[in-house]
């Protein structure tokens, strides 16, 4: 069956995924909060949010707790992931201030209305064909002047030995965790097999070209990058 992100995020996926993203993605925790505190840094008052690749919910619980005077629009295309997100959100209270949207952000209307947006481990699945360059020009296109990104990807120079060394590393960390070595080998074929590494220049040069400017790394494990951008006044 051809991988893809409706495929690689079956319900079976979305299952067991709130157990073990933590595990598999380094410094999984730290990261979201680090964009909710971007985030708060920003927009300090009431706002309107827009979480890109929301899956199980991870950034709409972690943003949503803290900030109780922002709403948000949850997308994703996978219905299974989504299901998670809303059973958990539910029981936390936050359902009225939520809407989900099963599908892209280019599938959403064409219009400035959101004051900020995430978009955390999404964009690496995307070639960068022109798929990542119109995946970032749809946000600007939805968020108004001034809004704050913050984006995380899987990045880096192949072949390089810096990104050779720093997917051994992350192998270790997996590993330290508790995974078994045939998981961690199987999980890291997969990402090297399916995603699209670029060097954090060419992330830049997309983010800067698709409308946004003040773009800053925040977050850095092995070979996942964590950057922050303001919407471009134009
Ligand atoms: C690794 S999970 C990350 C989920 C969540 N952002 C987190 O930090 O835990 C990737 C999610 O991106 C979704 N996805 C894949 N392609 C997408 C696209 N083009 N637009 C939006 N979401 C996408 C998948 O369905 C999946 O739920």
């Amino acid at each position: 069956m051809e991988d893809t992100a409706q495929t690689r995020y079956d319900a079976a996926t979305a299952a067991a995924y709130d157990g073990r993203a933590p595990v598999t993605i380094p410094g999984y925790d730290v990261m979201h909060r680090l964009a909710c505190s971007i985030l708060r840094q920003a927009l300090p008052g009431s706002a309107r949010l827009l979480v890109i690749g929301a899956g199980t919910g991870k950034e709409l619980r972690t943003l949503g707790e803290s900030n109780g005077e922002w709403s948000f629009t949850g997308v994703d295309p996978s219905g299974e992931m989504l299901a998670v997100a809303r059973e958990a959100l539910a029981g936390n209270g936050m359902a009225e201030r939520v809407q989900f949207f099963q599908g892209v952000v280019q599938d959403l209307p064409e219009s400035p209305g959101f004051d900020g947006a995430t978009a955390l481990l999404v964009m690496h699945f995307m070639p960068d064909d022109g798929t990542k360059a119109d995946f970032l020009r749809a946000i600007a296109r939805r968020l108004r002047p001034g809004a704050p990104l913050v984006l995380v990807s899987q990045y880096g120079q192949r072949p390089s030995r810096a990104f050779d060394e720093a997917i051994a590393a992350w192998k270790h960390y997996q590993l330290s965790l508790g995974m078994t070595q045939e998981k961690v080998e199987e999980g890291m074929a997969r990402r090297l097999r399916n995603n699209t590494y670029v060097p954090e220049a060419r992330i830049q040069a997309l983010l800067e070209e698709a409308g946004f400017d003040n773009v800053e790394r925040f977050f850095q494990a092995f070979v996942v990058g964590g950057w922050s951008a303001r919407r471009a006044a134009r």
